[in-house]
């Protein structure tokens, strides 16, 4: 059994690799003259201490062994990938249609439609948020600032060998933040994809935002093209990939309809190894252009098609509109890629880990076809 010794630092400290089953107590220095001995009862154990002065809160946590043996959700089970590789992001609790969410040092309460339950709220940082997104009757909703933080303010993703991405963060309207966490999993896909292939490999990421995934790709190296409509999103993207160290890496940065971007790639005769999109239920193009994506999502997957490279080792779809299964998006690409390129077709939920429940939270729907 061995004891273990960790020092302050700020936010989180995290033991993923360790073998739990050999750790008996864990002693916390908080400073020269203050150490606290957290007891280690099990594998979920989570602690969190908040340093009066500064107000940093130090995470402790040790939340499954890696490889085999510890899964803690059952993936297989429930056919959902979890997004438990975030430091600076974390799923503290969710309850009534809320989810208490720590976004860095940062703490925030929005709604959720999918938090239907009731459970009785688990830790004391409810009532510790920075700030509050609340949904008016009226439609549409607001923030409501409690604590004050500065904006944007920066969180990291450790991608695993390569630098980390970093984002910059708001409090902007439809309760958005700029980052969508439990995307990790595609992105750790998409990463491993793309080294895998052991080339540059050109990648299409449609409906891009804030471009997390594009950074994602990038970083295992890949040459991507990012279509976004909204000037102000290519424009934050742009910042995020300068924040990652990014900046110089080829990335074709557009504000674009997608629909009307793939027509004219099919016209130039463009090809693309790697296809990703994230649509809206509803959006607009820069001019005007309507995107309902019940109606759009089939013709533009199966225009996509025609952009693939005779190599191309995978295309994603991701959707958070309620009523597209993955099991859904699944069939498009079984039917509009699989049929003649063969491979395969993995559909699932994507969640992210709740701390205080120990359990996930279902929030959208990713389907992978892979060559
Ligand atoms: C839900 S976000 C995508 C989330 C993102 N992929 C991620 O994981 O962080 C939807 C994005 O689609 C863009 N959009 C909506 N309609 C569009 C259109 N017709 N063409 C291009 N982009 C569009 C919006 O500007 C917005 O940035």
């Amino acid at each position: 059994m061995i004891n273990i010794t960790i020092y302050w630092q700020p936010i989180t400290l995290c033991f993923p690799q360790w073998h739990v089953e050999n750790i008996c107590s864990i002693l916390l220095v908080i400073s020269r003259h203050r150490t606290i001995v957290l007891p280690f009862n099990s594998p979920y154990d989570y602690y969190y201490i908040e340093r009066k002065k500064t107000k940093e809160f130090l995470k402790v946590c040790l939340p499954v062994k890696s490889g085999g043996g510890g899964q803690r959700y059952h993936q297989r089970e429930t056919k959902m990938l979890i997004a438990n590789s975030w430091m600076d992001y974390e799923l503290l609790d969710c309850s009534s249609g809320e989810r208490l969410e720590r976004w860095g040092n940062v703490v925030l309460v929005r709604p959720d439609p999918q938090v239907i339950w009731d459970t009785p709220k688990a830790t004391a940082l409810w009532g510790r948020a920075h700030a509050r997104y609340s949904r008016s009757d009226k439609g549409g909703g607001s923030w409501q600032f409690i604590k004050k933080f500065k904006e944007p303010w920066e969180i990291s993703w450790a991608c695993p060998q390569s630098q980390s991405l970093k984002f910059g963060l708001k409090c902007m309207g439809f309760k958005h933040t700029g980052v969508f966490p439990e995307q990790a999993v595609n992105w750790s896909r998409l990463q491993g994809i793309i080294r895998t292939a052991n080339r540059t490999v050109k990648v299409l990421n449609m409906f891009a935002y804030t471009g997390a995934a594009t950074l994602a790709c990038a970083a295992a190296g890949a040459a991507v093209t990012h279509v976004d409509a909204a000037k102000g999103m290519v424009q934050w993207a742009r910042e995020n990939a300068a924040r990652s160290g990014l900046g110089e890496k080829p990335i074709r940065w557009l504000a674009d309809d997608c629909a009307k971007f793939v027509q004219r790639e099919l016209r130039r005769g463009g090809k693309y190894d790697i296809i990703i999109m994230d649509p809206p239920s509803y959006g607009r193009g820069p001019g005007g252009e309507i995107w309902k994506l019940e109606t759009e999502i089939h013709p533009l997957i199966r225009a996509c098609a025609g952009l693939l490279s005779d190599d191309a080792p995978a295309f994603l779809v991701n959707s958070y509109t309620t009523g597209l299964s993955p099991s859904v998006m699944g069939y498009i690409l079984r039917a509009e890629i699989g049929a003649k390129r063969g491979g395969s077709v993995d559909c699932d939920e994507i969640g992210l880990p709740v701390t205080a429940a120990g359990t996930a939270l279902p929030c959208g729907a990713s389907a992978l076809w892979t060559k």
